[in-house]
């Protein structure tokens, strides 16, 4: 969506912290011999608190309130019976709607110790949603965000799942622009404009290039070829002044 007034982005906003706050409830709440539909349904109840609905269940019917997706699973893990253990890398991805306004945002973590090159890939991981979220604002081009991501990365060795974009988001979970590359592209002509409402989530990987599902289930994403993978993902609003985060817990 595009932002004309200040009643939609003050329920974007809403929405906005609502999402941040289950995910950062989930992620504290996580520990080793929980399962991940126990987590789920932490994220469900804070989402129900709220008066927010599951975006991938309402719209995908997605077996579950949340995304949780764990070592080897890169995105769009279902919760289920799987028990958490400490050194897992665990990523989570909540998305939700509240009075017709749609907001979305995730984030990986070590639970307990990690190994430092996974340690190191989380906290770039999230500069690198950092960086390309500095590229956007109005006027800038789309594709500016998977060139500054796409450098960043290949200065520290990293690759780029090439086939999960960030999107258009706010009156629905995936809208206009769609695909929107977190990796460096020649041919994306299009342009950022004041008030566009988008997603940042690039997938930083030590090898992983491309995401490959049907292995598990119909849902569930894996890299190829097999390496660890972290997504970090914000909703932000472009301006003529850069871009303003959505997804900040509060
Ligand atoms: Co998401
Ligand atoms: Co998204």
């Amino acid at each position: 969506m595009t932002i004309t007034q200040q009643d939609d982005l003050d329920r974007l906003h809403h929405i906005g912290r609502i999402v941040a706050n289950t995910l950062q409830g989930m992620a504290r709440a996580m520990e080793p011999g929980m399962t991940t539909r126990e987590l789920d349904q932490l994220g469900r109840a804070q989402l129900e608190r709220e008066g927010a609905v599951s975006a991938p269940e309402s719209t995908y019917d997605f077996p579950g309130a949340t995304c949780i997706s764990v070592n080897e699973e890169i995105a769009h893990g279902i919760p289920g019976d799987r028990v958490l253990r400490a050194g897992d890398l665990v990523n989570i991805d909540v998305s939700a709607s509240k009075d017709g306004y749609f907001a979305d945002t995730g984030a990986s973590f070590g639970i307990g110790p990690v190994s430092p090159l996974v340690d190191r890939l989380c906290r770039d991981g999230r500069h690198a949603m950092q960086i390309g979220i500095a590229q956007v604002g109005h006027d800038k081009p789309l594709a500016g965000i998977g060139n500054a991501i796409g450098a960043f990365a290949a200065q520290r060795g990293y690759t780029l799942i090439r086939n999960l974009a960030s999107h258009g988001v706010g009156r629905a979970l995936h809208e206009e622009p769609e695909e929107i590359p977190t990796w460096p592209t020649r041919r994306d002509r299009r342009r950022i404009h004041d008030g566009l409402v988008l997603t940042v989530e690039p997938f930083l990987s030590r090898g992983g290039t491309w995401a490959a599902s049907g292995m598990a289930d119909d849902w569930t994403l894996f890299s190829t070829p097999p390496a660890p993978v972290v997504q970090y993902e914000h909703t932000v609003v472009a301006t003529r002044r850069g871009a303003i985060i959505v997804t900040l817990p509060g």
